[in-house]
């Protein structure tokens, strides 16, 4: 089932998500349901807070960019009450996206190594060093875990230049092509 993706703005994106147990009730249908919403989205990642469940869970699928960057070569994975160790090697800077920002995409400065504990989906406890790209959606997904977005981290220039449309966002004035959910739609506009 495809769920409908949270949208800049929604207070569940600004909260500290919680750690589940092996007992989280539909916890194997909800992440094949994460992964219907990712791919239906065209994402490479989506964490749970963004379709309206604060817990602590990402999954990631870079696997369509294996043929350029041979860190995304099987990278398909399920992360479960992750928690980053360390970050480490230089900054980079590159533009990100979001599926709860549509249209947006700015430059996010990330240290290009990160080292992750998390669980499997078989509840196996894993750390793990990751580099490149894989580094940064991980860090990506991690941040929404924490509450963070990434344009927190953007300069504040552009933080101002793009202030109007996340305001835009908020209210449901986006063309997203999935379904959303606005924190502060207006009941009586119809969209399109
Ligand atoms: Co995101």
């Amino acid at each position: 089932m495809i769920l409908p993706v949270t949208a800049y703005g929604h207070p569940i994106l600004r909260k500290i998500a919680g750690e589940i147990d092996k007992d989280y009730p539909g916890l194997e249908q909800f992440i094949s349901d994460m992964f219907e919403t990712m791919y239906a989205s065209d994402g490479i990642g989506l964490a749970a807070p963004q379709v309206n469940r604060s817990i602590r869970l990402f999954i990631i699928d870079g696997t369509p960019y294996g043929d350029k960057l041979p860190e995304m070569v099987d990278f398909k994975k399920i992360f479960i009450n992750p928690y980053i160790l360390r970050e480490s090697g230089e900054d980079v800077s590159m533009d990100e996206g979001c599926l709860s920002i549509p249209n947006i995409r700015e430059e996010v400065i990330r240290p290009s190594e990160v080292v992750i504990e998390y669980f499997d989906e078989n509840w196996e406890l894993k750390e793990e060093k990751y580099s490149g790209f894989a580094a940064r959606v991980i860090q990506h997904e991690y941040d929404h875990l924490e509450g963070i977005m990434f344009t927190d981290k953007i300069s504040a220039l552009r933080k101002t230049l793009i202030r109007r449309k996340l305001q835009d966002i908020t209210k449901g004035k986006v063309n997203a092509d999935y379904k959303m959910i606005f924190p502060n739609l207006k009941k009586s506009k119809k969209l399109v």
